[in-house]
């Protein structure tokens, strides 16, 4: 089991990214894969073109802030272990979970430990976990995921973009989240900067240019996957996928 994560500072094209490695992992027939969305703010649902029901927060806040009696025998626990499977969506090839985010009073340190348990026996069932993070990566700092194979952190060539993405590089350091490797992918937005100036501290794994295709695909569908076959931006990611394989030893 391979787990791929992403993260970047808001709106960097991490949903997007994040699409486009699935897609290229379904059409290499490495599946099946477990599509995490771990951005509360976020529309991997979308940009994979299903729907969901519930949050892993969701099922997490009802259960914990339940009241009425349990049944004999029951504990929350067990009953949380019981529903969490309830926030899988399944589809062709991958399946969706959604982390949501909890709106409980308190720290549910409990919940965590067993959200991880929960975690670490569902990713076994895959060949490929990929993770959709926010910038805070509040999920990979919880550990309530295993660990990471490669980080790619999305950037746009900005200076502020660039440097979010070496101080997410250093927070995953200091928070000493057992990421194997981390890598910068730089999405160029139609921006560019001098050469030269976007130097930062993490090996470039590549560059996507400005597709303007997936304007017109956010616009309809909103699925990544209904992008046209000659997408500049998915032979982009394919590369970058191909380039990780050789890095990573067969990601
Ligand atoms: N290379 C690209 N060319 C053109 N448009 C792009 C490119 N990458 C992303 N976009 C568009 O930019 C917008 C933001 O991308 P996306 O949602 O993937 O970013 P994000 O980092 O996941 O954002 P958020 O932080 O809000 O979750 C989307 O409308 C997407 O279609
Ligand atoms: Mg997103």
């Amino acid at each position: 089991m391979t787990t791929i994560a992403l993260a970047g500072k808001g709106g960097s094209g991490k949903t997007t990214i994040s699409s486009f490695v699935i897609d290229y992992l379904l059409r290499r027939g490495k599946r099946p894969i477990l599509a995490v969305d771990a951005d509360p703010n976020s529309n991997l649902n979308e940009a994979l073109g299903v729907s969901f029901d519930g949050t892993v927060a969701s099922v997490v806040d009802e259960i914990m802030e339940k009241k009425e009696e349990l049944p004999a025998g029951m504990t929350k626990d067990r009953l949380l272990e019981f529903h969490l499977q309830d926030a899988l969506s399944e589809s062709e090839g991958f399946d969706l979970l959604v982390m949501g985010r909890t709106e409980g009073p308190g720290c549910y340190c409990r919940a965590n430990d067993l959200l991880r348990d929960f975690m670490e026996k569902l990713s076994e069932n895959y060949q490929y976990v990929v993770m959709d993070n926010e910038a805070g990566m509040e999920h990979l700092s919880r550990k309530t995921t295993r660990d990471v194979d490669a980080l790619l952190i999305v950037a746009n060539p900005t200076p502020v973009s660039l440097r979010s993405a070496e101080r997410i590089n250093e927070t995953a350091k200091k928070l000493k989240l057992r990421i194997k490797k981390a890598y910068l992918v730089i999405n160029e937005l139609g921006m560019n900067l001098p050469a030269g100036s976007t130097e930062v501290n993490l090996p470039l794994l590549g560059k996507i240019p400005y597709d303007e295709e997936l304007l017109k695909t956010s616009l309809n569908s909103g699925c990544v996957f209904d992008s046209p076959e000659n997408s500049i931006a998915r032979k982009a990611v394919f590369e970058i996928m191909e380039k990780l394989s050789c890095f990573s030893n067969g990601i």
